[in-house]
């Protein structure tokens, strides 16, 4: 699908389809009011009809003549025309992109002029959200034997004003990226564990790297892991036969010595709970508990399409959490890499157990900023669900960045408290501390826990336990939270 911005409509084509907003109103105004003009007012007999009310979200497929410019116009609702909200807008666009799956339809001239105001938002964001997520539905698991649902669109034209052109255009690239890098993460998190190992994940870092001169990838295996002291991440990894990997992606689209804002990203290829084993029923979508490092991959995908120009690390914790002849019990005692012993009271809070390595490891690179996104806790789904991820961290600028951001791309997040009163539910009788708290705020305690291996820079976590995939019948990976990190990176770095 090639994505671009222009300000008059590409010369009639077959199977084209134009895409307008309709507002709870009567009459079809501005776009809307030209193409019905255009298509023997198709789109006031709709109204009228009362087929669309305009309630965002809402979609109808229409078929004109064949005189019309247009084989098609899609009208999609999108609420009172004075209050439209980032999330309605949002919303339209996911309802617009599953009208047009499976159908015939092979190029969309969308008509985002300045009369579908959204809220605060620019233009150019609309642009930006449209390509993203446009890019971003292009994926399809069955690839590449099977045609994605959205293939058959093979040229999308969004339509502005021209004093908006350039703007648009500059955005419709970063959406496109983005999106590129929503597929990313959303193909390695749907891989089964007994393809997406650690040693893959490996790989694939070396392959981002390979014949690029900004990107670097470095492995650091188990032997140099021991050699490091990284006692906590191979405790959770020397259960499993699949060897644990720390992997890091430099690349540098900045200047030499800027400090790199770093991406981590929590890698365990399957989770079965280790000792402490997890129950069976649904233990399949633990192969999603690398969705933080799926992210990762994600995000650095597409700062290297851009170009970006900036510094960024991507570092992933990979590693498999196995039960075992070999595996850690609970109440062994480790010390991990910053010195800090552990007292392992379950196996199953593995997640900070590898991070927490990683933390330490990526003080040598001076971050200017450290977000790490993990699948850390079941707590966060019964705290926030599944609309949000959950956010923490020892810095209120960063903070702030990453609300904003979340705003911006549609993946939310909300602020969790890491008060000191917390820690205490970390106190051990054997070790520094335990790796889990007590019964409540066990989103907060896994923070807490982060947290002491995270002074040396800003930090912030991201929980991303309820949103990285779906359940049940449309089981499968999100691509959260690409869009967030690419649209903090937009906002602060570029
Ligand atoms: N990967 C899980 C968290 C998880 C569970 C994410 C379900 C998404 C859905 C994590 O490693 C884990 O098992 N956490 C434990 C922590 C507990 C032992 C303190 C949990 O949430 O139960
Ligand atoms: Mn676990
Ligand atoms: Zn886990």
């Amino acid at each position: 699908m090639q994505i671009s911005v222009a300000i008059t409509p590409a010369k009639k084509q077959a199977n084209n389809c134009a895409v307008v907003a309709v507002f709870n109103e009567t009459q079809p105004k501005d776009s809307a009011m030209l193409l019905d003009n255009d298509s023997d007012g198709c789109i006031k007999r709709a109204i009228k009809t009362g087929d669309i009310t305009g309630k965002p979200g809402q979609t109808l497929l229409l078929h004109t003549s064949d005189a019309c410019q247009w084989s098609r116009i899609l009208l999609v609702g999108m609420g009172d025309k004075a209050s439209v909200s980032p999330a309605d807008y949002i919303k339209a666009v996911d309802a617009a992109i599953s009208t047009l799956r499976d159908t015939g339809v092979a190029s969309l001239n969308v008509f985002i002029t300045s009369d579908t105001q959204v809220a605060d938002r620019s233009t150019a964001w609309q642009c930006q959200q449209l390509a993203s997520k446009l890019a971003g539905a292009e994926y399809d698991y069955r690839a590449p034997k099977h045609t994605s649902s959205l293939a058959k669109i093979k040229k999308v034209t969004l339509l502005v004003a021209k004093k908006e052109q350039k703007n648009c255009s500059a955005a419709c690239e970063q959406g496109m990226a983005t999106g590129a890098g929503i597929c990313v993460a959303r193909g390695l998190g749907d891989l089964p564990a007994n393809i997406c190992t650690p040693s893959f994940l490996a790989t694939r870092a070396q392959t981002l790297a390979k014949n690029r001169s900004k990107v670097k990838a470095t492995i650091v295996g188990e032997k140099q892991m021991a050699k490091l002291g990284m006692g906590s991440f191979l405790a959770v990894s020397q259960g499993s036969r699949e060897e644990g990997k720390l992997i890091i992606i430099e690349y540098k689209g900045g200047k030499a010595k800027q400090a790199p804002v770093v991406l981590l990203g929590k890698g365990v290829t399957f989770d079965t709970g280790g000792i402490s084993i997890k129950p069976s029923a649904g233990m399949d979508e633990m192969k999603y508990d690398m969705c933080g490092a799926a992210s990762v991959f994600g995000a650095m995908h597409a700062c290297i399409e851009l170009g970006l120009p900036v510094n960024v690390t991507g570092v992933v914790a990979a590693a498999e959490n196995m039960p075992g002849g070999e595996a850690t019990r609970p109440g062994d005692v480790v010390t991990s890499m910053s010195g800090q012993t552990i007292e392992v009271l379950n196996t199953d809070a593995e997640g900070r157990m590898v991070l927490c390595d990683a933390l330490t490891y990526i003080e040598r690179f001076k971050p200017k900023a450290v977000v790490d996104m993990a699948t850390l806790t079941g707590a966060c789904i019964v705290a926030l669900g599944h609309e949000c991820s959950g956010l923490m961290g020892n810095n209120d600028e960063l903070a702030a960045q990453l609300i904003q951001a979340g705003e911006a791309s549609g993946d939310r997040c909300w602020q969790l408290p890491l008060w000191d009163d917390y820690q205490q539910q970390l106190d051990s009788n054997f070790a520094d501390m335990a790796n889990i708290g007590g019964k409540g705020a066990g989103t907060i305690t896994a923070a807490c826990f982060l947290s002491r291996f995270a002074k040396a820079y800003p930090w912030a976590h991201l929980d991303i336990a309820g949103v990285a995939w779906q359940s049940g019948k449309s089981k499968g990976a999100t691509g959260k939270p690409v869009s967030q990190l690419m649209q903090y990176l937009f906002d602060n770095h570029v």
